[in-house]
C-alpha cells in the first residue's frame, strides 16, 4: 500500500515523564500534542510551553492538535513555539481561509479537523489550501475511546470531495486507532494515524509504532 505515517499522541504519555516517553517514540513520523482548553472539550492539557519543551526534547515533527475555542486567536503561540504542523477545527475557526494562509506564510504546515458530526461539504471551498484533513473518529477530549463506525464513510466522502476539487491533502485519523482496525482506517485513504493508547499501552512503543505502520502499509 502507499506510505503510511504514525503520530503517537502524548496524550496517552506519562506527563512527568515526558522527555523519556519521546525517546521511546523516536521512530515516530509526527508527534500528535493535543492542545486542550478546558472549554472547547471537557479536558485541559498543553499549552505553548509545553510545545516548546517537546521541540527541544526532540527532532520528530510536531503536529499540534488545537482543540480550543478561538483558535484564531492564539494560533501565533504555536507557531512561535516552533509546531511543525498545526490543525485548527472547523467548528471553532471564524475565519479559516485567514489562519490556514498565515500558518503557510510562516512556513507551518496546515490542516483543518473535522468532529464526528461535521459533513466534510464545509471544506470545500478551502480544500485546495490545505496541507492536511483531520477527521475525529471519536469526539475530542479523551484518549481510548472507541472508534466510530462511520468513520470509514466519511472518509469515503472526503476522498470523492478532493477528487471533485482537484485537491491533495494527506488525512489523518485521529481516535480509537490500533493493530485491530489501521487497515481499515488505511484502506479508506487515510496517510497519517494517530494512536494515543495502543502506544503507550503497549510495553514497547517504538515497536508499536513500527507494527501499526506495517499494517497501515499492508
Ligand atoms: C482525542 C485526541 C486524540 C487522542 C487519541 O481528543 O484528539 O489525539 O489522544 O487517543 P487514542 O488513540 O487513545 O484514541
Ligand atoms: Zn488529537
Amino acid at each position: 500500500g502507499k506510505l503510511a505515517r504514525i503520530a503517537p499522541s502524548i496524550l496517552s504519555a506519562d506527563f512527568a515523564h515526558l522527555a523519556r516517553d519521546l525517546d521511546r517514540i523516536s521512530n515516530a513520523d509526527f508527534i500528535h500534542v493535543d492542545v486542550m482548553d478546558g472549554h472547547f472539550t471537557g479536558n485541559l492539557t498543553f499549552g505553548p510551553g509545553m510545545v516548546a519543551a517537546c521541540k527541544r526534547s526532540t527532532d520528530v515533527p510536531l503536529d499540534v492538535h488545537m482543540m480550543v475555542s478561538n483558535p484564531d486567536e492564539t494560533i501565533g503561540w504555536y507557531v512561535e513555539a516552533g509546531a511543525d504542523m498545526i490543525t485548527v477545527h472547523a467548528e471553532a475557526s471564524t475565519h479559516l481561509h485567514r489562519t490556514v494562509t498565515y500558518l503557510k506564510e510562516h512556513g507551518v504546515k496546515a490542516g483543518a479537523v473535522l468532529n464526528p458530526a461535521t459533513p466534510v461539504g464545509v471544506l470545500e471551498d478551502i480544500l485546495p489550501e490545505l496541507d492536511m484533513v483531520l477527521v475525529m473518529s471519536v469526539n475530542p477530549g479523551f484518549g481510548g475511546q472507541r472508534f466510530i463506525e462511520g468513520t470509514y464513510a466519511k472518509l469515503d466522502r472526503l476522498q470523492a470531495l478532493c477528487q471533485a476539487v482537484g485537491a491533495h491533502p494527506l488525512i489523518e485519523v485521529d481516535g480509537g486507532i490500533s493493530a485491530a482496525n489501521i487497515e481499515d482506517v488505511a484502506r479508506h485513504g487515510a496517510d497519517v494515524f494517530v494512536a494515543g493508547s495502543a502506544v503507550f499501552g503497549s510495553s514497547d512503543p517504538a515497536a508499536e509504532v513500527q507494527r501499526l505502520r506495517a499494517l497501515a502499509q499492508s
